[in-house]
């Protein structure tokens, strides 16, 4: 089976490359991705030799490239993990995520249609439903409420898939996650963000009254849940993956600070992210019952693990943070130039 990934430079797409080429030894993956601020090679260094690994740089937007990728590589399956992904940044400027998230997935979809792909699979986010109070939890029938540019944008692309599905019979998945933690995470989310700047001595920046509630999953729970409802998943359909877990910032930061040795001190309250949803929490029946996906990460040593990852890995987040991992993509690229000459 050839699996043809977009956005796989990323962290949850570069997760599911890594996982799926140990758990899929027939597969071949082919990744497509721009390479935005967001998107590093390096998250891939483990599989970029692999004969059964192929990485194209292409924007999703651009249908002449995506034409030619899908009709070179004539995929049996596509996962679109490529967008825009942080809330801040949507918040700044909205235009490149309705560009990214919406205008790419159809650009994709088309292609996927032409190319007669067996599965398509488009990743979302629990954050289509909106907001919730203190109760209750967000099902694949709660209606969508999105709040942030960022969540308008993916509410916006699941529509479209739903009217590909039904209109064209295009064989579509949809999977709606909640918030993800773990490794190679971009330091502008808030456990990796918090992590390195705890650990430069800088005080951690806590939006509002630090009781927004989110349900953190471990990401190679994300992965193994992707990779079920890519196999198993009944087409047309919508599966919420949830950790189980929710957590308040403030409890988020608490164990940040206990995990690096740090005082409350070093937190501080500032002002609240607009439009800032309270509460996400998940009600991941369906999945659990319908293809026995169950999270397997328990959330304390998750964090552990991740918190000493960085700890580990600092070469990677320092490289991430002054933009020289941003030439890693032109140092590849003359390295395959130099092999590929006689
Ligand atoms: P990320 O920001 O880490 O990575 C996004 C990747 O997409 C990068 O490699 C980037 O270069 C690529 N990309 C962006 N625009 C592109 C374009 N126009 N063409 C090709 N490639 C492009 O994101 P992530 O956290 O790994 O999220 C991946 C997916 O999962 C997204 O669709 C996101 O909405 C969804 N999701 C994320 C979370 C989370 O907690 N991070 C939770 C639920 C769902
Ligand atoms: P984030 O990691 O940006 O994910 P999302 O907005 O997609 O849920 O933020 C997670 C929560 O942490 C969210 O409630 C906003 C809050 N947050 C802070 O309090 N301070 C920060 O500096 C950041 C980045 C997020």
């Amino acid at each position: 089976m050839k699996v043809l990934i977009t956005g796989g430079a990323g962290f949850i797409g570069s997760n599911f490359i890594r996982y799926a080429m140990r758990a899929h030894g027939e597969w071949m993956i082919v990744n497509v991705d721009k390479l935005t601020y967001a998107g590093n090679l390096a998250n891939l260094a483990e599989v970029a030799g692999n004969p059964r690994y192929r990485f194209h740089r292409a924007d999703i937007c651009d249908a002449e490239a995506v034409g030619r990728i899908f009709s070179e590589e004539l995929p049996d399956a596509v996962i679109n993990f490529a967008a825009e992904t942080h809330v801040d940044r949507s918040i700044d400027d909205p235009s490149m995520f309705l560009k990214t998230n919406i205008l790419g997935t159809q650009v994709l979809m088309e292609a996927a249609r032409k190319c007669g792909v067996a599965r398509f699979l488009q990743i979302s986010t629990d954050e289509v439903y909106g907001s919730l109070g203190a109760t209750g939890r967000f099902s694949e029938d709660s209606p969508l409420r999105p709040n942030s540019p960022y969540a308008a944008s993916k509410t916006a692309a699941d529509l479209l898939v739903r009217a590909y599905f039904k209109t064209y019979g295009l064989p579509t998945l949809v999977t709606r996650c909640s918030n993800n933690y773990g490794s190679y995470q971009f330091p502008e989310k808030i456990i990796p963000f918090f992590v390195t700047l705890l650990h430069e001595g800088k005080p951690v920046p806590v939006y509002g009254d630090g009781m927004n509630v989110r349900d953190w999953i471990h990401v190679d729970d994300h992965s193994r849940a992707v990779d079920a409802v890519l196999l198993r998943g009944r087409p047309g359909q919508v599966y919420n993956v949830g950790g189980g877990n929710e957590r308040t910032n403030i409890e988020i930061t608490k164990l940040l600070l206990g995990a690096m040795g740090k005082d409350e001190s070093h937190m501080r309250f500032v002002p609240d992210r607009p439009g800032h949803d309270r509460r996400y929490a998940i009600d991941d029946t369906k999945i659990r019952t319908e293809l026995d996906v169950v999270p397997q990460i328990p959330f304390k040593e998750g964090l552990d693990a991740t918190v000493r990852w960085y700890l580990e890995n600092e070469a990677w987040w320092r490289a991430v943070k002054s933009g020289e991992y941003q030439t890693f993509y032109d140092r590849w690229y003359k390295d395959r130039q130099n092999r590929d000459v006689p």
